[in-house]
C-alpha cells in the first residue's frame, strides 16, 4: 500500500486542516520551504513554521526549495522530521548537505525538478533514504501532472534496482485519483489541493492509497 504525505502549501486555515489531517491516518505531513530565490515564492520563516507542533503530532516530510539548504538544514532538524530532501539542483554542495541531514539521524532525500536527468543522482544514490520526483514545476501548489513523469519514475525505480538499492521514491505535484495511476511504482504520494480543496480528506487520501 502507497503512503500519503500531505502538503499544506496552498491551506488557508493552516492550524484548521492540520488538526483534521492529524485525525485522518495520512502517513506524514508534507512541509514545503520556498526561499524566495530557487523558487518565487517565499513561505514563513522559521520562527512561524515551528509552531507546527501544535497542531500536528504526525512525522514530517520536509522539502526544501532553497538555494541554500544548509541554512535550513539545523533548523528543520529541530522538528518532528523524518525526511529533509533539498533540491539535486541547489547552489551548495550536495554531500556535505545529505551528511548535515544524516549527522541529526534523520532520513536525508534529494529532489529533482521536472528537466533535470535521473541520471544526475547516480553520484548520491547510495547515501540517499529518500528521492522526490517533481512532477511540476516547484513554486505553487494546485499545478497540473507532468505526464512524462511516469517514464522518469520507471528509470529511477529501474536505476534502483541495478544498484539493488531499496530508496524509497516520493512523487510530488498534481496527485490526485486519476494521476496516481502513472505513479504505479512510488512509494509516497505528496498531495495538496486534492486533499484539501475537498470535503472530505480522509476519503481522498484513502483514493490515493
Ligand atoms: C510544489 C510543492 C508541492 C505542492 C503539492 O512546489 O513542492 O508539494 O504543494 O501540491 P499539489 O498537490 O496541489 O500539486
Ligand atoms: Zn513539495
Amino acid at each position: 500500500m502507497k503512503k500519503v504525505s500531505v502538503s499544506f502549501l496552498s491551506s488557508k486555515h493552516i492550524p484548521q486542516d492540520l488538526r483534521i489531517l492529524d485525525q485522518s491516518d495520512a502517513d506524514y505531513i508534507h512541509v514545503d520551504i520556498m526561499d524566495g530565490k530557487f523558487v518565487k515564492r517565499k513561505t514563513m520563516p522559521f520562527r512561524e513554521m515551528k509552531h507546527i507542533y501544535k497542531y500536528t503530532s504526525k512525522r514530517l516530510d520536509v522539502h526544501l526549495m532553497v538555494e541554500k539548504p544548509s541554512k535550513f538544514i539545523p533548523l528543520y532538524a529541530e522538528l518532528n522530521s523524518e525526511f529533509i530532501t533539498f533540491h539535486i539542483e541547489s547552489e551548495e554542495d550536495i554531500m556535505k548537505n545529505l551528511e548535515l541531514i544524516k549527522s541529526y539521524s534523520i532520513g536525508c532525500g534529494l529532489a529533482l525538478n521536472p528537466d533535470t536527468p535521473v541520471k544526475e543522482l547516480v553520484p548520491y544514490l547510495p547515501y540517499l533514504d529518500e528521492i522526490l520526483i517533481m512532477s511540476v514545476v516547484p513554486g505553487e501548489g494546485g499545478q497540473e501532472f507532468i505526464p512524462e513523469t511516469e517514464k522518469k519514475l520507471k528509470e529511477v525505480k529501474e536505476l534502483l534496482k541495478s544498484y539493488h538499492l531499496k530508496t524509497i521514491v516520493n512523487v510530488d505535484g498534481g496527485i490526485n485519483d486519476i494521476t496516481k495511476k502513472k505513479c504505479g511504482d512510488a512509494d509516497i504520494l505528496t498531495s495538496g489541493s486534492y486533499i484539501l480543496r475537498s470535503e472530505n480528506y480522509q476519503e481522498k487520501i484513502s483514493s490515493l492509497r
